[in-house]
């Protein structure tokens, strides 16, 4: 499929200067679907102005093919196709293909692609011994970003991004060796042996044998949790440019290699605004601990004087509702109905508050609804993952959005590298003045550092 450029609009934006009366014309242009877009890429060179827009709220950073969202209507589409298709009908590996390769694979792309991923699962046996460099007590997230981008250092035929037999291959290896990295993380920090990937399971299965086996007996992967496993993974595969995807691909425009690059995306990925909040979701619902404090922590998301949050509510794009957190729900009540878990007093904290919060006058108007990572987390956990690995098997299914938005970006021939302006607001100018002649009034707030006695161990 060839990549459709924006068209450029027969309609004008214009710009006046109030003071002057000048007028400047801005060309408008126009995706397939979604709003037009001003082209503001001269503004600089022809008016000496930038625009402002922290945290881009109102700027299309690039233009791509792969993932449609429209935040008002609650509609998520990958190269066309809606999100609760793709969740019904496909698997995990179909969705891959469709985000790297522009269209569904056919029965014999199927077996190849498939093929390709299941024999790159495992890690250069040099590389399992990074882990044990780490604490046990380690995040995964932090053994993940450190491993990952460790990659670099040992797959040297698959780091040259203008060769596109190479860009397939590490896409292809990233993808496939996430799942064993993550359970390596995993089994590192509970003190068990790596379990090595099986070729005859499928990439859920896979995973969850690679997380919960052990060497000593025998393991049967249960079907409902690889059915909601493949589910939970095709519903975090893309969403267009969010905080990670973005680091992504300012990392990789400067020519980094895609191994460095998803190891940023890892770490954009851990806070807990972003993929950190399925893990947060989870400790919020244990915390608040029964239906009855369900209020208490209502009101103090209400309240502007306290930083807490209701974690899996609210979403940057989304504004009526989250199109993934519905067959979300749906998910987690089938596992925990499966399970006969349908009493967990946490689904049930967490439906409460629901109901509670979309009645509640403070979320409805500010569009506050619950997002993806509401109802994930009680999946997870039921199927029996620690809540730090949560974030963790985010990253997993999201490599192959990071990896389909590299190779779009790096196959784009506008692609330059990214470098934000600013608006400059600090000293305009000093006289530098020597040590000895400074003064400064203010004691710095690190001062108890030099304080210390001897080297930090
Ligand atoms: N609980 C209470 N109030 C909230 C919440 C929430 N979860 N989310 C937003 N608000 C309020 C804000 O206080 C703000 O109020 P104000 O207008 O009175 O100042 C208003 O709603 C708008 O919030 P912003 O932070 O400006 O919205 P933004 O689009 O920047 O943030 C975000 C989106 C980060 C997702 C936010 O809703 C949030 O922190 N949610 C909780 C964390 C979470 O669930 N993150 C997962 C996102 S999905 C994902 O990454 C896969």
């Amino acid at each position: 499929m060839k990549r459709i450029d924006p068209i450029v609009s027969e309609k004008t934006f214009t710009l006046t200067n109030n003071a002057t009366g000048e007028t400047y014309d801005l060309p408008v242009l126009e995706g397939t679907i979604g709003p037009q877009v001003l082209d503001i890429r001269a503004l600089y060179r022809d008016l000496g102005i930038f625009t402002y827009d922290p945290g881009f709220t109102s700027t299309a950073s690039c233009d791509s093919g792969i993932t449609y969202i429209d935040g008002e209507k609650g509609i998520l589409k990958h190269r066309g196709y809606p999100i609760e298709e793709l969740a019904s009908h496909s698997d995990y590996l179909d969705v891959c293909y469709l985000l790297l390769y522009e269209d569904l694979p056919s029965p014999e792309e199927k077996e190849q692609f498939n093929w390709s991923i299941t024999h790159h699962t495992m890690l250069d046996d040099q590389l399992m011994t990074f882990f044990r460099g780490f604490r046990r007590d380690a995040h995964p997230m932090a053994i993940m970003v450190g491993i990952v981008g460790a990659l670099s250092a040992f797959y040297h035929d698959s780091t040259d991004i203008y060769d596109p037999m190479q860009r397939m291959l590490a896409s292809h290896r990233l993808i496939a060796k996430m799942p064993t990295i993550g359970a390596c993380a995993y089994k590192y920090s509970i003190g068990q042996p790596f379990i090595y990937p099986r070729n005859d399971l499928s990439y859920a299965e896979n995973l969850l044998y690679m997380m919960f086996a052990t060497p000593s007996e025998e393991y049967q992967v249960n079907p409902i949790f690889a059915k909601a496993m493949d589910r939970i993974l095709i519903l975090h595969a893309d969403h267009e440019q969010n905080a990670s995807t973005s680091t992504v691909r300012l990392a990789g425009s400067s020519q980094a290699n895609p191994f460095a690059c998803i190891s940023s995306g890892i770490a954009s990925l851990w806070g807990p605004a972003h993929g950190g909040a399925n893990e947060a979701v989870l400790n919020m619902l244990g915390e608040i601990g029964t239906s009855e404090n369900i209020l208490e922590f209502i009101e103090r998301a209400k309240d502007p004087s306290d930083p807490f949050r209701l974690m899996g509510f609210g979403h940057r794009v989304y504004k009526s509702f989250d199109p993934r957190a519905t067959v979300m729900k749906e998910t987690a009540k089938e596992v925990l109905n499966e399970l006969g878990m349908v009493d967990d007093p946490l689904l049930e904290i967490a439906q409460e508050l629901e109901r509670i919060a979309l009645k509640d006058e403070y979320f409805v108007s500010k569009n506050l609804y619950p997002n993806v990572d509401f109802y994930s987390g009680l999946i997870l956990k039921a199927i029996g993952f620690p809540t730090n690995m949560f974030t963790v098997l985010f990253a997993i299914s999201r490599t192959v959005g990071w990896i389909s938005h590299w190779k779009e970006m790096i196959g784009d021939p506008d692609n330059r590298i990214g470098r934000p302006r600013q608006l400059y607001t600090g000293e305009a100018h000093r006289e530098f003045a020597h040590v000895t002649h400074r003064k400064h009034t203010k004691k710095p707030i690190w001062s108890w550092l030099w304080g210390g006695k001897k080297n930090e161990s």
